[in-house]
């Protein structure tokens, strides 16, 4: 019993003590104007000292990722203050960062920012920052108007994902929502202090609602490289290795192509949005660049004058087409890493990678042991790969002079229409007698060429 009261004791005394927290903060008369977003308890404070250039500034936010407010209407040549949890998460990093238009603000440190004790990050997860900014009234591209009633002002909230960093320049994934908003500063003028945790707005003007921001170029740059990576190009090895059809083949490379080239211009489009890709200098976007050699030869090499340069041209493609898609891969994985994706993302893409490697390993493999549908249709025995791509190249040679003959008989061609003779027969078997554009005229690009009917 006496146990019970004890304990009964101590949870009363632990409740009576939390209010003492709670409300420690003193309600000083420290001039302050004060930005509060109820949704997440923001709060931003700012008081315009009067007896010196000092600014004070008092903000508190749940500490995950980031948050920034910034002087001015709109990012570029804003004065930010961009604060994230420490790399223990203890305590606040703030970063002050001029903005850029539509790009990544970098640091600077033309303002002289200090931090002042009852920073923290408390035990609900907020973080608390005092501080106070010397030399702030004025930055290069803008300054603070201290005599205006409604000084435009910004702020953002980045992607929910972990960032814990000591570092003032560390990279900052794109904001998630944004808003703006403009502040009194007359009102914010006086005995130079830190403002007091008060979570209601005060000499603020909210300028329409938080907007939700969307990176789309960069999530299409992701989802059309994936597709073209997990979705054709396991699709283009079965038609190339199984089916032996060179039309489909053809067909579908132009396809891949096509995706990867709307991929790599929405990537080099995104790379100016931030600091760390503008110098096209991390792994990935190395990678990606890499992996354009095995790409072009792997595109080349099959033309037929060049194919014929060389017995072992031919050989050539398998090897660069492997190693183009080891590269893409690898290059996307780094991608995700680059985006700072959460560990479940990139958990889900080495998973579907080794799952189409796995497939289309299994595949090869099958090809080389059973020989291709094709060449057991032909009654030939243990087709390597090699062979099957001089078979593949055999095929898109004989299209290619038979659609120049086409051409150049042009409507003398009437009777091999019909099906007469035995070699046109042979070609019908060859390329299925289907209707659509075949490999001559996707190869040749000529416009002028007729397409040729079987
Ligand atoms: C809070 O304000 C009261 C007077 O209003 C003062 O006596 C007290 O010292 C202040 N406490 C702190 C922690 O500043
Ligand atoms: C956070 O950092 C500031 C400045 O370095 C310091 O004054 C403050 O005491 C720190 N807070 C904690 C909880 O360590
Ligand atoms: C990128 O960040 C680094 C480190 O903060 C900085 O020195 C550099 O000026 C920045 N570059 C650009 C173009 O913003
Ligand atoms: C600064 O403002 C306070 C009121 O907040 C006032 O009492 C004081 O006289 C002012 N000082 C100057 C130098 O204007
Ligand atoms: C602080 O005190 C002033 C007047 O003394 C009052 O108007 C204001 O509501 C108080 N703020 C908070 C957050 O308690």
């Amino acid at each position: 019993m006496a146990n019970l009261r004890a304990r009964v004791g101590a949870l009363v005394a632990i409740l009576a003590f939390f209010p003492f927290f709670t409300f420690a903060q003193n309600n000083t008369t420290v001039a302050a104007s004060t930005f509060f977003l109820s949704e997440t308890e923001t709060q931003f404070s700012i008081n315009v000292a009067n007896d010196s250039d000092d600014v004070f500034i008092y903000s508190t936010s749940p500490a995950y990722s980031w948050v920034g407010f910034g002087f001015g209407a709109k990012m570029e040549n804003s004065l930010m203050f961009i604060m994230y949890p420490s790399k223990d998460g203890d305590n606040v990093t703030i970063s002050p960062r001029i903005g850029s238009k539509k790009a990544e603000p970098t640091f600077t440190s033309a303002v002289d920012l200090e931090v002042l004790p009852g920073t923290t990050v408390n035990d609900n997860g907020m973080f608390v920052l005092r501080a106070v900014c010397r030399k702030c009234r004025t930055w290069p591209g803008g300054f603070l108007d201290v005599k205006s009633t409604a000084q435009p002002m910004i702020y953002a909230f980045g992607h929910g994902y972990p960032l814990y960093s000591d570092s003032k320049s560390a990279n900052l994934k794109r904001h998630i929502r944004y808003g703006h908003y403009s502040m009194d500063m007359v009102a914010a003028t006086g005995l130079g202090g830190v403002p007091a945790n008060s979570p209601m707005l005060s000499g603020v003007q909210l300028k329409g609602k938080m907007t939700r921001d969307h990176d789309r170029a960069n999530l299409a740059h992701a989802i059309i490289g994936c597709l073209a990576l997990f979705v054709i190009w396991p699709l283009n090895v079965l038609f190339a290795g199984f089916f032996k059809n060179i039309r489909i083949h053809v067909g579908i490379s132009v396809v891949i192509m096509a995706f990867l080239v709307v991929a790599y211009a929405l990537g080099i489009s995104t790379s100016a949005q931030f600091n760390r890709s503008q110098d096209y200098k991390t792994p990935h976007q190395v990678f990606a660049f890499i992996a354009l050699a095995p790409i072009v030869l792997m595109s080349l090499l099959p033309i037929p004058s060049i194919s014929k340069l060389h017995t072992l041209i031919p050989r050539l493609h398998t090897p660069m087409v492997s190693t183009s898609f080891l590269l893409l891969v690898l290059t996307g994985g780094l991608g995700l890493h680059l985006s700072s994706q959460a560990r479940p993302v990139i958990l889900g893409y080495t998973a579907v990678s080794l799952m189409v490697f796995i497939f289309i390993t299994v595949l090869t493999s099958c090809i080389r042991r059973r020989g291709s549908a094709y060449a057991r249709a032909n009654n030939r025995k243990r087709v390597g790969e090699e062979d099957d791509n001089m078979v593949m190249l055999k095929k898109m040679d004989e299209s290619r002079s038979s659609s120049k003959a086409s051409f150049t008989q042009g409507s003398g061609t009437q009777s091999r229409e019909f099906g007469a003779d035995g070699q046109d027969r042979n070609q019908r078997g060859l390329y299925g007698g289907g209707t659509m554009p075949g490999p001559q005229y996707l190869l040749n690009m000529h416009p002028g060429v007729p397409v040729h009917k079987w």
